[in-house]
């Protein structure tokens, strides 16, 4: 099979959908690790610190553009598998398969990553583009200057009900799109025999809660001033 034809076999489209998926899932774990900073009760100063790592230094900054790329593919290679299944299923079963081919989350994948996409517009649009492009306040931390995005997490979270549901909304769709997806990942790349199915189960179920958990108490913990 030549490169261009892996690209665009069934294979290889999982493949790459598994892949990307599993970078992203690395980065939501150092992602809620860097946020759960806010709650260290400092006012920001931990967050504002280890926000400034991850924006000043070269490794974090190439690894951003990977991030994009990972994104970019994903959500691609997402809506070209959702549009192939559908121009399949109208050619119809003679059986009807009911609830016994797949779940629900399964066949959601699409409706589940369309929300997520819309959340990550409206979420790059509050925090990426003021930190890298309209620039934010300055917060001075031991004499030396930092980009107060701790700041700009109080604006936008503090005072915004529905900013606060919405966002928690995008948590809800990425959990059930993550209780698909992340053991998915691994059955696609054959890495999910009888023998780690079941680790690998418990292993998806508790990260697709717990990290959205996580990162839905961000704003809802601003919204009702425990941080
Ligand atoms: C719900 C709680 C969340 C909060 C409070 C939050 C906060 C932030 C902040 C402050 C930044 C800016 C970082 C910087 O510019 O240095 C950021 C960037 C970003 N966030 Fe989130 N985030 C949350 C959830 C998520 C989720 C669930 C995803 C993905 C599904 C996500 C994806 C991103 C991406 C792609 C960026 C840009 C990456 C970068 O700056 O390198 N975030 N987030």
């Amino acid at each position: 099979m030549k490169w261009s034809e892996f690209f665009t076999s069934s294979i290889g489209k999982k493949i790459i959908m598994s892949l990307s998926g599993l970078f992203l899932i690395a980065f939501l774990v150092v992602h809620v690790g860097l946020n759960a900073c806010i709650w260290a009760m400092d006012d920001g100063v931990m967050f504002n610190k280890a926000a400034h790592f991850m924006g000043a230094n070269v490794v974090p900054r190439i690894l951003e553009i990977g991030l994009f790329a990972g994104f970019l593919l994903h959500i691609i290679q997402g809506f070209v598998l959702v549009a192939q299944n559908n121009a399949k299923r109208k050619i119809g079963y003679n059986v009807k398969m009911g609830s016994r081919g797949s779940t629900w989350y399964s066949k959601s994948m699409g409706l589940l990553g369309t929300l997520l996409l819309l959340f990550l517009i409206m979420h790059i649009a509050h925090f990426w583009v003021p930190s890298r492009i309209t620039g934010l306040e300055p917060v001075f931390i031991d004499g030396k200057e930092y980009h107060n995005l701790y700041g700009e997490m109080v604006a936008v979270f503090t005072d915004n009900p529905l900013v606060v549901a919405l966002y928690v909304i995008g948590c809800i769709s990425l959990a059930w799109h993550l209780l698909h997806g992340f053991q998915s990942a691994f059955r696609t790349l054959g890495l999910s025999n009888h023998k780690y199915i079941k680790l690998i189960q418990g292993l998806g179920a508790g990260f697709s809660i717990i990290v959205p958990l996580a990162f839905a108490m961000m704003p809802v913990s601003f919204y009702f001033g425990w941080v």
